[in-house]
């Protein structure tokens, strides 16, 4: 029988949606797992397992799971024997201290002697030590926003990724310990067929992240500037370059990281482009 690659996703929460999306844009479907543990995809040797994110990193290491998707925080704070194999750009987040919105918060110091309430103790009592600070530290393993409303803790120490969280729970944010990426991590003692398997899926993860950091750019130019304008569009080998019906001019196409995207578009303009159209790249092999 064909083995599959069995992948942990979080049940519910911020990662759940973009790793299922994921997963759809690699050409991976998922039967909505909602409700269920495990679902099989029905065009790839893959089955899903839903979990809690934080408990993730024991089933990778005990390889009830293969491979999972969480947040780089939750690899530090469990201290499992599993490997980081691909950040995924997507539901990035940070681990925080927030305090109540009223409150004065004047650096770390204004937690000496308070209680706060965490999922993350380990990464909370890192930073409280590095930064010289006695507080008590309460361990809960959800809804931790709502412990400084019912007077459970003064502060928390929690996952922010838009905020939303904190604003509805009358809290702010005080400190960021750590930037949390979410990542790829897999079993350290996976069979070939298994390393196999996943090699396909990274191939198809990493065209996907490619598609979304670039766009596809068609621009005319007048042909005196095209050298100048081929120039900047180095594109995935060289641009494409046609000529217009309308004598003097050409179409270029070319593709265009999105970071470096506002620089080069004012650079073509001043160099004389016109009709510039972007549009997504849904796909990007090189
Ligand atoms: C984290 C965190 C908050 C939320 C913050 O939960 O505990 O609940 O995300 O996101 P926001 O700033 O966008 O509102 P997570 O998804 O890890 O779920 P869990 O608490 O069930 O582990
Ligand atoms: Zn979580």
């Amino acid at each position: 029988m064909m083995e599959k690659l069995k992948i942990a996703i979080q049940k519910s929460g911020r990662l759940h949606e973009g790793s299922v999306n994921l997963l759809k844009e690699c050409g991976i479907g998922l039967a909505n797992g909602m409700n269920k543990l495990r679902t099989e995809a029905g065009n790839f040797p893959l089955e899903a397992y839903f979990f809690r994110d934080d408990d993730i990193p024991q089933y990778v290491e005990d390889a009830v799971a293969d491979i999972g998707i969480i947040g780089e925080n939750v690899v530090y704070e469990s201290n499992k024997q599993i490997t980081v194999v691909e950040a995924l750009g997507f539901a990035n987040c940070r681990l925080c201290v927030a305090v109540k919105k009223g409150e004065e918060y004047k650096g770390p110091a204004s937690l000496n002697g308070r209680k706060i309430a965490t999922s993350y103790p380990v990464l909370l009592k890192k930073f409280l030590d590095d930064n010289k600070i006695k507080a008590e530290i309460h361990e809960i393993s959800g809804s931790v926003e709502i412990a400084p409303g019912i007077g459970l803790a003064d502060a928390i120490c929690d996952l922010v990724s838009s905020g939303s969280t904190l604003f509805m729970n009358g809290l702010k944010e005080a400190e960021t310990i750590l930037q949390s990426r979410t990542v790829l991590v897999k079993n350290n003692k996976l069979s070939k067929e298994k390393e196999a398997l996943l090699a396909k899926l990274l191939f198809r993860i990493q065209a996907v992240k490619k598609a979304k950091n670039n766009k596809y750019i068609l621009l005319n130019a007048p042909n005196e500037k095209l050298d100048d304008i081929i120039k900047l569009l180095p594109g995935m080998k060289s641009p494409t370059v046609l000529p217009l019906a309308q004598a003097g001019w050409s179409s270029v196409h070319s593709v265009l990281n999105e970071n470096d995207f506002w620089e080069i578009i004012e650079k073509l303009k001043a160099n004389g482009a016109q009709g510039i159209l972007v549009v997504p790249i849904e796909k990007m092999i090189i």
